[in-house]
């Protein structure tokens, strides 16, 4: 299995305080190999990319993820858990953390956060005041992230609402924060995915973005017309109609649909 240059450990050791330096003179970054390898259950997957151990994707990944050492020890641990590989792709969380800087985000929303990959993929984006208001009913992940959190510097800026994430989205609109996000993550229950939606066009404001994760359901959108599938295919077919976003469906995970309020 070829390595990272580094080991864990060292790593680890490693404050955050070079790892700008660190990025610049390329020491995080990978070189290929086996290290970004999910589980099996995910190869068998019905995907439009080629399979995750395939040397061109390993290329694609080895010379474009600069994944914070913190991110990269949560990724390993996640991928260990039962369900593990529901978090979201490294490659995902890094482009959402890209457009966040590319919009300035100040606060982002993170509906069905688990270990807390993307919520601190956020994080790492947005400047010192920035918020991540992360949803999560789970309480057991998270207590398993904060760890991460906490060695990236960023866990003042995650605020877990463990509760059903429709209540803290309510309590948020109750509180007077629409319009006040940037940018929203949709990846929780499927059963409730098309009123997380509507909910996060009036969290968001114009400008920001939308991004609702496993929108082709490992292939399931063509063929299956009851539960999650279904209701993934009917806010693919909302979302294709709604006049008050402009949108992007990409092929990354289990496809990435992302919404830009206008
Ligand atoms: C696919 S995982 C999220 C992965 C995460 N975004 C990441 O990048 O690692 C879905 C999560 O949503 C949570 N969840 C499911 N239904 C929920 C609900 N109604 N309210 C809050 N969280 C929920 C689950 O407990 C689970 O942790
Ligand atoms: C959908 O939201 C409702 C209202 O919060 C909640 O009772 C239900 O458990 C949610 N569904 C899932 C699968 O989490």
């Amino acid at each position: 299995m070829a390595l990272p240059r580094f080991s864990l450990s060292a790593e680890l050791a490693v404050g955050t305080a070079v790892v700008g330096a660190a990025f610049a003179t390329g020491v995080f970054l990978g070189r290929g190999g086996s290290w970004w390898l999910p589980t099996s259950r995910q190869e068998q997957r019905r995907r439009l990319l080629p399979s995750e151990d395939d040397p061109l994707w390993q290329y694609l990944l080895s010379r474009s993820m600069r994944e914070h050492p913190a991110l990269r020890s949560l990724r390993k641990l996640t991928l260990e858990q039962p369900q593990g590989d529901s978090m979201m792709t490294c490659e995902q969380a890094q482009l959402l953390a890209n457009l966040a800087r590319l919009i300035k985000a100040q606060k982002a929303l993170d509906i069905g956060s688990f270990t807390g990959y993307t919520a601190l993929s956020l994080a790492l984006a947005l400047p010192a005041t920035g918020q991540v208001v992360a949803c999560e009913r789970d309480a057991a992940p998270t207590e398993l992230g904060r760890r991460f959190w906490r060695e990236a510097g960023e866990e003042q800026k995650i605020d877990l609402r463990l509760r059903p994430a429709l209540q803290t989205l309510d309590e948020l609109l109750a509180g007077g924060a629409a319009g006040t996000f940037d940018v929203a993550v949709i990846d929780a229950d499927k059963e409730n995915c098309s009123t997380y939606y509507e909910r996060c066009l009036k969290l968001v404001r114009s400008g920001g973005i939308i991004a609702i994760s496993k929108v082709l359901w490992n292939g399931e959108v063509l063929q299956v017309t009851e539960g999650a599938a279904e209701c993934v295919r009917d806010l693919n077919e909302r979302i294709l109609r709604d006049s008050r976003v402009h949108i992007s469906l990409l092929p990354l995970g289990d496809g990435l649909t992302l919404a830009f309020k206008i």
